[in-house]
């Protein structure tokens, strides 16, 4: 066990009970952030034991809540490895270890179609946001970006609740696949 496997179970377990965290609008609480944040910063302190293992990127789950389905992963990087243009099914908070990381994000020009494959209606790139150690991403549910880490980049990522499945884009087919979620899905 992780010596600081008592923050990340308490992390986990102090993220509220749906339907708050299902709500379409749900977004994380700025204390959340504000606890993620402080994990990494102790744990940048640290030998550690997560490697990305193979490319983009190997997601090493550190707690689930069985209430909520919420969970917290530490994310190893590639270098330079990107994930694919996808969604979340709930809100999502980010914070660095170390390296960095730069996210894309696309906003719908419409609304969002149902989450199942097929197309994928009009999506318009936005802003590019470069992540250092102590910057926090938050997104709220149906949020769509790419993040590219790089640097032997390690972060943590905290989600809501329970990522059944994410939706892929192709962009320039203008289609959204629907993915089971996994330890090699997105982040
Ligand atoms: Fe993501």
């Amino acid at each position: 066990m992780h010596p600081l496997q008592t923050r990340f179970d308490a992390l986990v377990g102090a993220v509220g009970a749906p339907p708050d965290v299902d709500a379409p609008a749900a977004t994380p609480r700025a204390e959340l952030g504000a606890k993620l944040q402080s994990l990494a910063v102790d744990l940048a302190a640290e030998a550690l034991p997560w490697r990305a293992e193979a490319p983009p990127y190997t997601r090493h789950l550190l707690a689930r809540s069985a209430q909520t389905g919420a969970t917290l992963y530490a994310v190893a990087w590639c270098e330079g490895a990107t994930s694919p243009v996808h969604d979340h099914e709930t809100w999502g908070l980010v914070a660095v270890v170390r390296g960095a990381l730069t996210e894309e994000r696309w906003r719908r020009a419409e609304p969002a179609p149902p989450r199942v494959t097929g197309p994928a209606g009009a999506l318009v790139r936005g802003a590019r946001t470069g992540l250092q150690p102590s910057d926090l991403l938050a997104f709220p549910a149906g949020h769509v970006h790419a993040v590219t880490g790089r640097g032997s980049a390690l972060s943590l990522h905290l989600y809501g609740g329970l990522q059944r499945a994410y939706l892929r884009f192709d962009l320039s087919a203008g289609t959204q696949t629907l993915v089971p979620d996994s330890d090699a899905a997105a982040v």
